[in-house]
């Protein structure tokens, strides 16, 4: 979604601009936009549809001078992705530049108050409300001071807000703010920096500070920031933030594309994930932040997350009905909202699941749970994020930076955070002893070497891809956990190929989706060896009896799947199902990646999708 960069300093602001933007790509974006202050003191910028690349070559063109300068990817909400609805957005005077990421809600009302008062806007957007807005502060009350008048403007807003600010009458000034969206800053011998996230900060420094809620910051060509909070009180400490991976692991370091190397990364992402955990608490989850006697005295687990990580909770439903015997629902964050009716018995433990921290309906779904008693843990991939700064404990899923939109090493991770945490709740409530506990952490233990023989399969995938070639749709079926493996393997399919891919629980299939069969069309059918095993191979005999083309994910040495299905793609055998999904996915994640790169789309930066949705 929206990204927000902005620098003073003594470089050349636009350099660094456009780096930070790049490196920002990944959260999804369909325009791009710059504006420095130049030395004779005037805005100047360029701003378009489509990539940073583009606008990389009008900055070029532009020879924009000046130390100075803030910078946007959008992802339109309010206003088609076009030249003109592209940040920055200036006021009347040109003389100010915002940038904004998140929506202005009342939008509409004050661009109706400041066109009566003679303001003209250039913009289908919500956002160019705040340039309005910070104009007429600055043109009355808050003369000469910056800060104030953005915080002035941001008295009259509603909604969700990460801001930067610049203005040619105080070169070299920038003042940046938020509510609700992330924003962080740092400070350099070079100069003063801020970013929507750490990911283009991480090449200027190891130390960010995350500005909270309604804080403003202002900073200064000196490098220095002074924030000042809510309450107008200056934060002399703020929150700093050490980023403790090297900038290089957000590089490409020889792959062809991030997706490729993060699937690749999975086994040590787990390895990571699972080291030292054995403890005198069975699981070492201190993270969880609950006493035995409040995890024992559990009895509902209500799981809220959405996209691919809503998948990663309905595995991990079955791991802690099975190991801790607690019920468990899965919901959509933004369908829990909204839900009033929703029931939430006693005891109940909300898990949110979010690789990024900051989706707003799971950030909305845990306030909500927040406020009816219950308490919060979070899995996420992303340290200091919105989602484990207002948590009661968080899980950190050390998968390290995930670049590619499309999720796939944070969703393993999350799959295999949410089985400690179901063996630590079965551990706790007495379901599992210490010698069960274990058990399955060695089966876990085993997942990083079954992800590399998988990895080492991606021909399989490679050449399966093939039977995607001129279709229009396409079906994956699955039972039981592995039906969330279909889940997941369509989503991938769906965000990176821009095919068709219904998936359904196996059993399913004869209520309806079986009417799209015909000669050739594609089904993927999750079939690995376990109790649901010659269910599934019933609903594939009933494909092949209409034409399709069977892929089959199925286990090592299944000999009847090896001789009906057109193609196998082989798991290697699994201790316990319940670690098969974060096994098998491997390849749907592989298959998909094939399917796009055949058709010849960018497998990183899928149309209309963004890595970290911020608005509800
Ligand atoms: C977006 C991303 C998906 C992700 C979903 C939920 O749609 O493109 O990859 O699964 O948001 O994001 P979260 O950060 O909450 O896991």
């Amino acid at each position: 979604m929206c990204g927000v960069v902005g620098y003073t300093g003594k470089r050349q602001a636009v350099d660094w601009l456009l780096d930070g933007l790049q490196t920002l790509e990944y959260r999804g974006y369909d325009s791009a936009g710059v504006q420095v202050v130049s030395p004779s003191g005037n805005l100047h910028g360029v701003k378009c549809a489509g990539r940073v690349a583009i606008l990389r070559e009008r900055a070029h063109t532009a020879n924009l001078h000046g130390t100075c300068g803030i910078g946007h990817t959008r992802w339109a909400t309010h206003g088609t992705p076009t030249d003109r609805n592209a940040h920055p957005h200036l006021d009347c005077t040109g003389r100010i530049a915002i940038v904004h990421n998140g929506i202005i809600e009342n939008y509409q009302q004050l661009k109706r108050e400041l066109m009566a008062d003679g303001h003209e806007f250039r913009s289908d957007t919500d956002s160019e409300v705040v340039a309005h807005l910070v104009e007429e502060a600055w043109a009355g009350p808050a003369r000469g001071d910056l800060a104030a008048a953005v915080r002035n403007a941001c008295d009259r807003l509603e909604g969700s807000w990460a801001l930067a600010v610049a203005c040619a009458d105080v070169p070299g000034e920038l003042v940046v703010t938020r509510l609700g969206s992330p924003l962080v800053v740092a400070s350099t011998d070079d100069g003063a920096y801020v970013a929507s996230d750490v990911m283009p900060l991480s090449s200027v420094t190891s130390r960010v500070f995350q500005l909270d809620d309604r804080d403003i910051a202002t900073l200064h060509a000196d490098g220095s920031i002074d924030i000042v909070d809510r309450d107008g009180r200056l934060v002399s400490n703020p929150v700093a933030m050490e980023i403790d991976w090297d900038a290089s692991a957000a590089r490409l370091g020889g792959y062809s594309d991030f997706m490729a190397k993060e699937i690749s990364e999975q086994p040590e992402a787990i390895e990571r994930l699972l080291a030292g955990r054995l403890g005198k608490h069975g699981i070492e989850l201190d993270e969880l932040k609950l006493g035995k006697e409040e995890l024992a005295a559990l009895r509902h687990v209500v799981i809220i997350a959405c996209g691919t990580s809503y998948h990663a909770g309905l595995t991990a439903k079955v791991a802690i009905e099975r190991w801790a015997k607690i019920p468990v629902s899965v919901e959509y964050a933004s369908e829990f909202i909204y839900d009033d009716d929703y029931l939430v018995p006693d005891h109940t433990l909300c898990v949110v699941i979010t690789q990024s921290g900051e989706t707003a309906d799971t950030l909305a779904a845990a306030r909500r749970m927040r406020g009816m008693g219950c308490d919060v843990f979070a899995i996420t991939n992303v340290l200091g994020s919105t989602a484990a700064r207002e948590a009661d404990g968080t899980l950190y899923v050390q998968a390290g930076p995930e670049v590619a939109v499309a999720s796939t090493k944070a969703y393993t991770a999350q799959m295999v955070a949410s089985f400690l945490l179901a063996l630590r709740l079965g551990f706790a409530n007495g379901r599992l002893t210490r010698d069960e506990v274990e058990k399955h952490l060695h089966d876990l233990e085993q997942i990083p070497d079954l992800m590399r023989e998988v990895l080492s399969r991606r021909w399989q995938d490679k050449q399966a891809a093939r039977r995607f070639r001129h279709k229009g749709s396409s079906l994956f079926l699955g039972r039981n956990v592995s039906s969330a493996t279909a889940f997941e393997g369509a989503l991938k399919l769906k965000e990176i190929s821009y095919l068709h891919a219904e998936a359904y629980p196996a059993g399913e299939m004869k209520h309806g989706p079986i009417a799209l069969l015909e000669p050739g069309f594609p089904v993927v059918a999750v079939v690995p060896a376990g109790h649901v095993h010659d269910k599934t191979m019933s609903n594939i005999q009933e494909c092949l009896a209409r034409g399709a083309s069977v892929i089959a994910v199925a286990t090592d040495g299944d000999e009847r799947v090896a001789k009906l299905c057109q193609e196998v793609l082989g798991v290697p055998n699994c201790p316990d199902d319940i670690i098969v999904p974060a096994v098998s996915v491997l390849h749907l994640q592989m298959l998909a990646r094939y399917v796009a790169r055949d058709r010849g789309y960018d497998v990183d930066k899928p149309r209309n999708l963004a890595k970290s949705v911020t608005v509800e």
